[in-house]
């Protein structure tokens, strides 16, 4: 694929910290992908997951519905979240990054940043929405932003909708993969790590299909419980950056250093919350099947070598963790109402439909998962661009002199 539509690096002028934005396509002038904030983001980490925003939105692509994808983009922030400055620095990022989120680039929650943070950021910026960007493509632009505030106020036992959208599809994911190998649901063992709006939603999901959770981390570090962990304590009890307040543990629960969750002795392995969790040397600890890449990028390309090598499969990310971004979509654009039930329903059957395509290409190739998702999002992306230009405006192309 080409390089990035537009990549900039922006310098705080309070605090030296820097900020990135990376456009890697449009689609109709539009670009989605979500703004993350974590010490060390770098622009090259922000390009790649650009890059996985083009493909999670052709992957998703259906001509029977109302929602067309967009093109594929994301902010970075290289600070720590939990900093007394963040949200200054945040206010000011949004500031600067004004003009693009008014004209191409829809954005929203990602790790460090919770969607309530953003919008009041955004607010304090003069912005009118985060994804205001997209709102010249509504056929009804009123109704649709009263749908999609209406699904943001659905609760389900304490937790948003939009904070469960895509941990739902994470969990489809995992039961897609366990049925067509023949496992059982009951009793597979799952370790994840983070337990923050990705994480923790996709312990929920799974848990309730049977389940068990026997290690979560989180940046304290690892809880475990061979006989399985209560999912819904430790969700009642994380604060709003995804940690969980201890003195929720019960007996049988132990706590164990970071990186324990890997060795975990575990059917399945969800790594949900930062890139590059596992590399070459930790990849050897692993004993899980399978790994479902709920966070972005949390498997080096080498690491994945390695694993394949010795039978593990690697559900990738543009797939995996694709519901929340489509979520927002086939609601705006009306594909799916205001209402959890029927958002569930939707993601589960085309988080199903996806994930089986992806492992039947993967087969049919001899390829990874990876490499088969990423050959569909390719057949996909000139079939888009043709039929709904990149501007919008360019479907009927001149011919170049
Ligand atoms: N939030 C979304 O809508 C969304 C959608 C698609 C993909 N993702 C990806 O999922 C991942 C998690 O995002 P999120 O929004 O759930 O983040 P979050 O900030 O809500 O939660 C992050 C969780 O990870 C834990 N964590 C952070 N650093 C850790 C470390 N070094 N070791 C162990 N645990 C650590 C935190 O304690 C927290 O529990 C990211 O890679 C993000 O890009 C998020």
């Amino acid at each position: 694929m080409s390089a990035p539509l537009m990549s900039l690096t922006w310098t705080d002028h309070v605090t030296g910290r820097q900020g990135f934005l990376v456009v890697d396509r449009l689609v109709r002038g539009v670009a989605s992908g979500g703004l993350r904030m974590r010490p060390g983001c770098t622009l090259e980490e922000v390009a790649g997951l650009a890059r996985g925003m083009t493909m999670k939105e052709a992957l998703h692509y259906d001509p029977g519905l109302r929602y067309v994808p967009l093109g594929g983009a994301k902010g970075g922030i290289d600070c720590d979240p939990r900093e007394p400055g963040a949200y200054g620095l945040l206010v000011r990022y949004l500031r600067a990054m004004r003009p693009y989120v008014e004209s191409c680039w829809t954005t929203g929650e990602d790790l460090g940043l919770t969607q309530d943070l953003v919008d009041r950021a955004a607010a304090e910026a003069g912005l009118v929405s985060s994804i205001q960007a997209v709102y010249p493509l509504l056929d009804d632009e009123a109704a649709a932003r009263r749908r999609l505030a209406d699904a943001f106020a659905v609760e389900v036992d304490g937790i948003g909708l939009d904070e469960l959208a895509g941990g739902c599809g994470v969990a489809e994911s995992v039961l897609t993969a366990l049925d067509r190998a023949g496992a059982p649901h009951a009793g597979t063992r799952v370790a994840v790590q983070g337990l923050g709006t990705m994480g923790g939603a996709t312990a929920r999901f799974l848990a309730r299909a049977g389940l068990v959770v026997v290690a979560v981390a989180d940046i304290k570090g690892t809880i475990v419980n061979p006989a399985g962990l209560d999912v819904e304590a430790l969700l009642a009890a994380r604060d709003s950056h995804g940690t969980v307040d201890r003195a929720v543990l019960r007996r049988g629960d132990r706590e164990l250093p970071g990186e324990a969750w890997l060795s975990a002795d575990a059917e399945v392995l969800v790594p949900a919350a930062v890139s590059y969790a596992i590399d070459t040397a930790n990849q050897q600890r692993i004993t899980a099947r399978w790994i479902v890449e709920a966070a972005n990028m949390p498997v080096l390309p080498a690491a994945e070598g390695l694993l394949a090598a010795r039978g593990v499969t690697v559900l990738p990310d543009v797939v995996v963790n694709s519901a929340t971004n489509a979520w927002w979509w086939w609601t705006l654009f009306g594909d799916v109402g205001a209402d959890a039930q029927e958002a569930f329903a939707h993601i589960r059957r085309s988080m199903r439909a996806l994930v089986g395509q992806v492992l039947t290409r993967a087969e049919a190739d001899g390829t990874s998962p990876r490499a088969a998702a990423h050959a569909l999002a390719a057949d996909r992306l000139p079939v888009i661009a043709e039929r709904f230009g990149w501007y919008g405006d360019d479907t009927r192309r001149a011919p170049v002199a």
